[in-house]
């Protein structure tokens, strides 16, 4: 099978290339490193023999790829983390505009499957829990994290049209926290930033008093849960991914201090006005396919641990 990965030179997307070269696909991966970086991934791409295109979505689709027919577009360009919420919102909001409408043409035209990575944060500071896939959030559209969220919404909006104007065999997945082998050493999301302080025995820094509450999938369980959608064929279009199993950010800093052996302390700073209470998924659509998440919180850290130590990245 040829397979292509938009964004695939990230945590998820190199992630899922490995997966399907695995299994034999031929993968193809088209990336401009905005959020990741070239040489952390040089010995697996030669390793699972593994194309890469290095070009901007944003640009248009290189010769390179027309050239070749997929079956599958996983389309998951887009730069992302919380400390990049205005120094690249243009970049977030323009790939999730024109790199999505430049991938979905090449889609349609070859007559590719295709899944559109999208967020929780679709679902904005959400006023319902869990929040099901019907909810329409809430989102600000001129508030500090609206390239993300709005972009990601747009995003939807433009495979929604897709699937209904042009029939493009199409799924969108919501993916809630997820974390595992292979996050870039600048990932300031939670847990690879609480990983790397306390695996150097620096201090842990915690927003608020570390009460508020957020749910993480090993990325293992997300990638078997994002073929399962692609290959899906029930009629639902858009499918929340991600764990039912809450943790407090205080709680998950001493899971982590436990686990690395660590000396670090934890520090309280000011929580940003931005950040969300919580989020919880509803999955049983996801559930309703056959999926359930295998690996716990605990399990799923200890093995990130253990990579980090024998690849020293994170
Ligand atoms: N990791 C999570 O917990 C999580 C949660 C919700 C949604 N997602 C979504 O899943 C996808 C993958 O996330 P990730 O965690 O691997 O992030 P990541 O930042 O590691 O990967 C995104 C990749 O997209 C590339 N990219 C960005 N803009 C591009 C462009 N214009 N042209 C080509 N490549 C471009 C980046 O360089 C990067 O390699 C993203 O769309 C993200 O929004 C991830």
């Amino acid at each position: 099978m040829n397979i292509l990965i938009t964004g695939g030179a990230g945590f998820i997307g190199i992630n899922l290339a490995i997966s399907f070269a695995d299994k034999g696909a031929t993968v193809s991966i088209l990336d401009n490193f905005i959020t990741s970086s070239k040489n952390r991934i040089t010995k697996i791409l030669t390793r699972y023999n593994l194309n890469l295109i290095e070009a901007d979505l944003t640009l248009g689709i290189p010769d390179e790829i027309r050239e070749k027919t997929f079956e599958q577009i996983y389309h998951l360009a887009c730069p992302t983390g919380v400390n990049n919420l205005i120094r690249l919102s243009e970049e977030m909001l323009v790939t999730c505009a024109i790199g999505t409408k430049n991938i979905l043409d090449l889609a349609k035209e070859q007559k590719a499957k295709f899944l559109l990575a999208s967020s929780s944060e679709v679902y904005g500071d959400p006023e319902i829990f869990p929040q099901k896939e019907t909810y329409s959030g809430n989102v600000d559209c001129r508030g500090i994290r609206s390239p993300y969220e709005e972009g990601k919404r747009f995003a939807e909006s433009l495979v929604t049209m897709y699937c209904r104007k042009y029939g493009l065999d199409g799924k969108i997945v919501r993916i809630f926290n997820t974390y595992g082998p292979n996050m870039s050493e600048s990932d300031n999301r939670v847990i690879p930033k609480l990983l790397r302080f306390s695996m150097a025995n620096l201090p842990l820094t915690v927003e608020g008093k570390g009460l508020q509450r957020r749910t993480f999938l090993y990325i293992d369980d997300l990638i078997t849960g994002i073929k399962l959608i692609m290959n899906s064929d029930n009629g639902i279009p858009v499918f929340n991914l991600g764990s039912e199993q809450d943790i407090s950010i205080l709680e998950l800093a001493q899971s982590i201090l436990y686990l690395t052996n660590s000396l670090s302390t934890i520090e309280f700073t000011d929580r940003p006005d931005h950040d969300h209470k919580a989020r919880m998924p509803d999955l049983k659509n996801v559930y309703n396919l056959g999926w359930q998440p295998s690996v716990n919180l605990k399990e799923g850290l200890t093995r990130t641990i253990n990579h980090i130590k024998n690849n020293s990245s994170y």
